[in-house]
């Protein structure tokens, strides 16, 4: 019989206890281990609970500058209890480089998001689009399809949302355009009024509304909305999706305008929606801001920094991705953020901590290890640093 060396013994013990070592806890922060023992690589995430299995979807990041485009596509994981994941692969790839694609390798494809629709049976999901060699002049969000929720997904097309469409709550007057709104200076209070008064909405109002950091939200009556940061990331626009969630009805409304919000992601609890964001400095984080409705269609009344403590004001130096309900567990919601590498893309870091409330005010506080418990009744007002 052949021998087997020593080496590869070790290694096989080695690889059969990495394997063995279950995650009991989240490390906020810390890497992030797929079941090869490799960083998950699903940055500006969103994630999906499907027949007892979560899926992470997320922007495939390389090594070096380049990876701030799309070289490879959509990461998908799964995993049954939010600790410990397996690689699902790519769940959707970009098009070879030079195919005239719109989704071909180098294009900007971020924050992929993917809802189930109950009435065609698939998977859908949406991402922000920057067209190839553009920058993110474009500014798309489009969309993409699959019959299982790991993929593969089929590029369907993308939007410019709502062209032809004025917002709810719009005025009459306000589709004219303003004398003198031209050349009104950027932050000052005249052209703050102006932008709530649709400066942008109506440049934009033929060839559709730009949208770029993006999230899905689906509704208890299944309804789903996009909410995306438009108007030069001005001014977040929250519109309906159609019965199938792969395209707009035309049904749509501004929120906070003018207020320079990006990074949105949603929520409900106790019949109230709560959006978070974050102001718009690119990569380098800054401090995240909250708001809260009655319905999706507001007002959208805002609530602040959610987050509270050291490093309250860079939300503990990350951006907001995605708010996840955890399943079986009422009012429970995980905030994801990323924390950007743009010198190094893959290297980029993942925040995950607990949202909890006080009153209306949702609240964010660091926890440098902390688990599912912290939902449990009766719920202590942070988590516990262990
Ligand atoms: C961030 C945004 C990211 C990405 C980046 C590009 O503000 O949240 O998703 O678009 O800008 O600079």
């Amino acid at each position: 019989m052949k021998k087997t060396s020593l080496p590869f013994l070790l290694l096989a013990v080695l690889a059969l206890t990495a394997r063995a070592q279950q995650l009991t806890a989240f490390r906020p922060g810390a890497v992030l281990p797929d079941n090869h023992g490799t960083h998950l690589n699903a940055h500006g995430a969103g994630a999906l609970y499907d027949k007892g299995r979560y899926y992470l979807f997320g922007e495939h990041k390389i090594a070096g500058p380049t990876g701030n485009s799309a070289q490879v596509g959509v990461h998908c994981y799964s995993s049954k209890d939010l600790y410990n994941w397996t690689d699902e692969g790519i769940a959707l790839a970009v098009a070879p480089a030079g195919s005239g694609s719109e989704i071909e390798q180098g294009c900007v494809l971020e924050r992929p998001k993917v809802v189930f629709n109950k009435k065609t049976g698939q998977y859908v999901m949406w991402f922000h689009l920057e067209l190839k060699g553009q920058g993110y002049k474009a500014a798309r969000t489009a969309v993409a399809v699959a019959s299982h929720a790991t993929g593969p997904y089929q590029y369907v097309r993308s939007y410019r949302p709502d062209a032809g469409q004025w917002p709810q709550s719009f005025r009459p007057e306000w589709q004219q355009p303003q004398p003198g709104e031209q050349a009104l200076t950027w932050w000052t209070p005249a052209w703050r009024q102006a932008v709530a008064q649709g400066l942008f909405v109506r440049r934009d109002f033929a060839p559709g509304q730009m949208a770029r950091d993006m999230t899905i939200f689906v509704d208890d009556d299944g309804k789903a909305y996009h909410v995306s940061a438009s108007e030069e990331n001005l001014t977040l626009h929250l519109a309906e999706l159609t019965d199938d969630y792969q395209g707009f009805t035309g049904k749509w409304r501004t929120i906070a305008p003018a207020g320079h919000n990006e990074a949105p992601a949603l929520c409900k609890r106790g019949g109230k929606y709560y959006l978070l964001t974050s102001g718009c400095t690119g990569w380098a984080p800054n401090a995240a801001r909250s708001f809260v409705a009655s319905s999706v269609w507001g007002p959208w009344q805002p609530l602040g920094n959610p987050a509270v403590g050291p490093d309250a004001d860079s939300t503990f130096h990350s951006q907001s991705t995605y708010l996840l309900p955890v399943a079986g567990k009422k009012d429970a919601f995980i905030f994801m953020a990323d924390r950007w590498a743009p010198k190094n893309p893959i290297a980029g870091g993942y925040i995950w901590l607990p949202l909890t409330f006080e009153g209306e005010q949702p609240r964010l506080r660091w926890a440098d290890r902390w688990d599912l418990r912290v939902f449990d009744q009766p719920r202590p007002k942070a988590p516990v640093n262990q």
